[in-house]
């Protein structure tokens, strides 16, 4: 019977995407949004929305993690379409890397012809540069083993200084900068954030080993050094007994005011983020295992649309007292696919599976159904709001099918 109503009704056949459907329909999503006709070749618009909201330009870290999950894509299928995008890539880095802006390599967001954003935003956002050096560390190690080694040491790593190279410019500018508080990756607190350390500690600690590969030893040993610390400072103030992990320490000018809990799925993504290179906090470990209780336990009770189907995963949000409801800041936050997906990618990190179907099963459903994710659904009807087609959306859909290994 059901054949029957697919002919008539082909589209019904996409009602619902399976997994392996919607990886690639993300994967060509963020392929496209990497690919704009109007845009600098290799750089990537954090939603092809220009307006209500304008996300039409390049944000550093959405950018740093698109490639991230482009260069794990790339050592899974060995694509050359994907490996030149990857090159074009680091040469629009290159060339952004020399721009001027207001505050050097912390700049987050850029024009879409390359040049630095020149509206008031929060700035600096210091974990740019280190998710940045994170994604190319890890490209530069799979040139290695194919024998590339003059590219990198041309253009990726190169042990001079002043640094002339993508990922040496990026060690040195988060070497020196770590200890100054520097906005949140949801740019608006400015302090001392789990999620940016985290990222700096990593950069830092595979930049050593890059270095010392590359015979920089005295920078490899400085790098190592300074990412030692960040462990310390990690480990020293951000657990907690109550909520078992920190967001924010030290708000400059108290922070947005309205953001007390200090519960944020930012230190989920900065886990997940990070992986596999960071060994200070282990998901299974009971800091990290009280956090996500925590977490979910907070959104599941927060959003009316996780009540009305308990069945299904929870629909997580940035935070429980956000206010940015994908258009203004006047609103009330709702779930976000990126967050509720990263939940997912989290359960199978940890071998529980059917929760992360659950969390899949979430997301797909408050989709468009026809592989369309937007930033993020309404917390009482479910509907789609925010930046359509955000590249962050799919790229978290992606990278969770690639760690969970369904692809
Ligand atoms: C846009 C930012 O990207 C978002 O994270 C923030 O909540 C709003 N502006 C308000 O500052
Ligand atoms: C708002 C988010 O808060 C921020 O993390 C992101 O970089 C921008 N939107 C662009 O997607």
């Amino acid at each position: 019977m059901k054949w029957f109503f697919l002919f008539l009704f082909p589209t019904l056949a996409f009602a619902q995407p399976t997994k392996e459907q919607q990886f690639r329909i993300s994967l060509n999503t963020v392929i496209k949004n990497s690919t704009m006709p109007d845009v600098r070749p290799g750089m990537v618009v954090a939603s092809p929305s220009r307006s209500n909201p304008d996300y039409y330009y390049d944000w550093v870290r959405d950018t740093a993690l698109t490639y991230r999950a482009m260069v794990d894509y790339y050592e899974l299928k060995k694509d050359p379409k994907i490996k030149k995008m990857i090159f074009t890539w680091i040469d629009s880095e290159a060339y952004r890397q020399n721009q001027p802006t207001f505050t050097g390599l912390g700049e987050p967001k850029y024009f879409i012809d390359g040049s630095g954003y020149t509206g008031g935003w929060g700035r600096p956002q210091n974990d740019g540069p280190a998710l940045r050096a994170i994604a190319m560390i890890k490209f530069a190690r799979i040139l290695l083993s194919e024998g590339q080694q003059n590219y990198v040491i041309q253009r990726l790593y190169h042990g001079v200084i002043p640094a002339d190279s993508v990922i040496k410019k990026d060690l040195e500018y988060t070497a020196h900068h770590w200890r100054e508080p520097s906005f949140d990756l949801w740019e608006e607190e400015m302090g001392m954030h789990f999620y940016t350390l985290l990222a700096q500690h990593v950069a830092l600690q595979e930049g050593a080993k890059l270095a010392d590969e590359l015979g920089d030893g005295g920078a490899a040993t400085f790098y190592r050094g300074e990412s030692a610390k960040i462990a310390q400072y990690l480990k020293s103030e951000f657990t907690d007994s109550r909520i078992g992990i920190l967001t924010t320490l030290r708000k400059v000018n108290g922070g947005l005011g309205y953001k007390n809990s200090n519960i944020d799925v930012a230190p989920l993504l900065a886990l997940l983020h990070n992986s596999p290179y960071q060994k200070l906090f282990s998901l299974n470990s009971a800091p990290v295992r009280k956090y996500i209780e925590v977490l979910t336990n907070t959104f599941a009770e927060l959003y009316s649309i996780n009540k009305a189907f308990p069945s299904m995963g929870v629909g997580i949000g940035r935070y429980p007292e956000d206010r940015y409801d994908g258009y203004a800041t006047t609103g009330v936050g709702n779930p976000w696919f990126l967050s509720t997906l990263a939940l997912g990618e989290y359960y199978c990190m940890v071998g529980e599976k059917s929760k992360t179907m659950k969390q899949f099963e979430r997301a797909l459903f408050h989709s468009d159904r026809k592989g369309g994710m937007s930033e993020q659904f309404n917390h009482m009807t479910g509907h789609m709001q925010g930046a359509r087609e955000l590249t962050w959306s799919h790229n978290a859909f992606m990278t969770a099918m690639m760690r969970c290994r369904f692809i």
